[in-house]
């Protein structure tokens, strides 16, 4: 793999995905043939949101590779609480770790503290913006349960405006020959422009539907997703989504036999517990193979190099991004960065576009 970082799956190459993938699989065969693979070295795992599934399949894929892991997994009991930067926090912890794992609830941080970590960073999910790691799981799991990443109808249903899994998984799979998306969601709700114009440039085919009954019967694979709560304004505006797709055995019944439905969990009510049972649920399989491509992902990232800290970003940009969830704007001394799209600035952290 050549890049040091995983910030964005635009990071890896496709035949980097797919030698994960086959590793993932390797593994997953065969696992006494790793239990030493990361022997000696040390992960650190930052979570300053909640996770179940993301901290603890890093953990778990790290004590099986036979590496070690330390970190914190409530930001209040970290030096954070007393004020400390990111910045600060990184540089020290990379230099302890050989790898650092961090989930964050500021869009662009992961990018930002790769800007002072001796050590490679996975964003584990920064803010609403992108969950790489959770993507890989996903086309693990795709390639596993449905032999194929191409040509695939992929309904995404759900919070598409703040899930950071279908922006990842969009971002990635519209490269992949011959895939449709069906967006089934409120128009609130919607997927970011940013991602719709990167389905353009793919040449991707999508459409929106406003029901999961109008829409599943067409269907190779479906991805719920729970309404992000954490990322509402007030409780009002989340009230007024919540509860409007659930997935039950009835709509199951409107959809082919080789449906595979997906979901990055945790669900809340968005799938009855009905579903469960049935064969073309896939989505507690799913966490598992989350498990063996981190496996994969470790091996893989402790190839890369480990810096001299990374010299000061030289370029910075009078312009300020808007976003207020940007970490340009909550750790000051990060430099700005931005990006041309059609004509627009655009950030390099959360992606936002500049209002001209
Ligand atoms: C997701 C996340 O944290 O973004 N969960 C996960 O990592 N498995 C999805 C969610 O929280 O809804």
């Amino acid at each position: 793999m050549q890049a040091r970082n995983l910030i964005d799956l635009a990071d890896m190459s496709r035949g980097d995905l797919e030698e994960i993938i086959r590793l993932a699989g390797m593994i997953r065969q065969n696992p006494a043939i790793f239990t030493d693979a990361c022997h000696g070295k040390i992960m650190a795992t930052l979570f300053y949101e909640p996770s179940t599934r993301t901290q603890m399949s890093f953990q778990t894929a790290m004590l099986r590779l036979g590496g070690k892991v330390i970190g914190f997994d409530d930001p209040s009991n970290a030096s954070v609480a007393k004020g400390e930067s990111l910045k600060d926090t990184i540089r020290v912890v990379s230099g302890y770790a050989d790898l650092i794992v961090m989930r964050n609830p500021v869009e662009g941080s992961a990018l930002a503290a790769s800007l002072y970590s001796k050590s490679p960073i996975v964003n584990a999910g920064d803010g609403g913006h992108l969950h790489p790691t959770q993507t890989l799981t996903d086309l693990v799991t795709l390639w596993y349960e449905k032999g194929t990443l191409e040509g695939l109808t992929i309904g995404l249903c759900g919070d598409m405006k703040n899930g950071r899994t279908v922006h990842s998984l969009v971002k990635t799979l519209s490269k992949y020959k011959g895939n449709r998306f069906v967006m089934i969601s409120t128009p609130q709700l919607q997927m970011p422009p940013y991602i719709l114009e990167i389905l353009q440039e793919n040449g991707c085919a999508y459409s929106f539907a406003d029901s999961l009954e109008s829409a599943i019967a067409d269907l190779d694979v479906l991805y719920m997703t729970r309404i992000q709560q954490e990322r509402f304004a007030s409780a009002e505006e989340y009230e007024a989504q919540k509860g409007v797709f659930v997935l039950d055995e009835a709509k199951m019944r409107l959809a082919k036999s080789d449906l595979v439905v997906l979901h990055p969990l945790p669900r809340v009510d968005e799938i009855t517990v009905g579903v469960d049972e049935d064969p073309r649920a896939k989505y507690f399989e799913q966490a598992e193979y989350g498990m063996y491509a981190r496996m994969a992902l470790i091996i893989t990232m402790l190839q890369s190099r480990r810096d001299a800290v990374p010299e000061t970003p030289r370029w910075d940009d009078a312009r300020c991004c808007q976003n207020p969830r940007c970490v340009t704007n909550t750790e000051p001394y990060v430099p700005h960065r931005f990006y041309e799209k059609g004509g627009k600035a655009v950030c390099r952290y959360c992606d936002s576009p500049l209002d001209a």
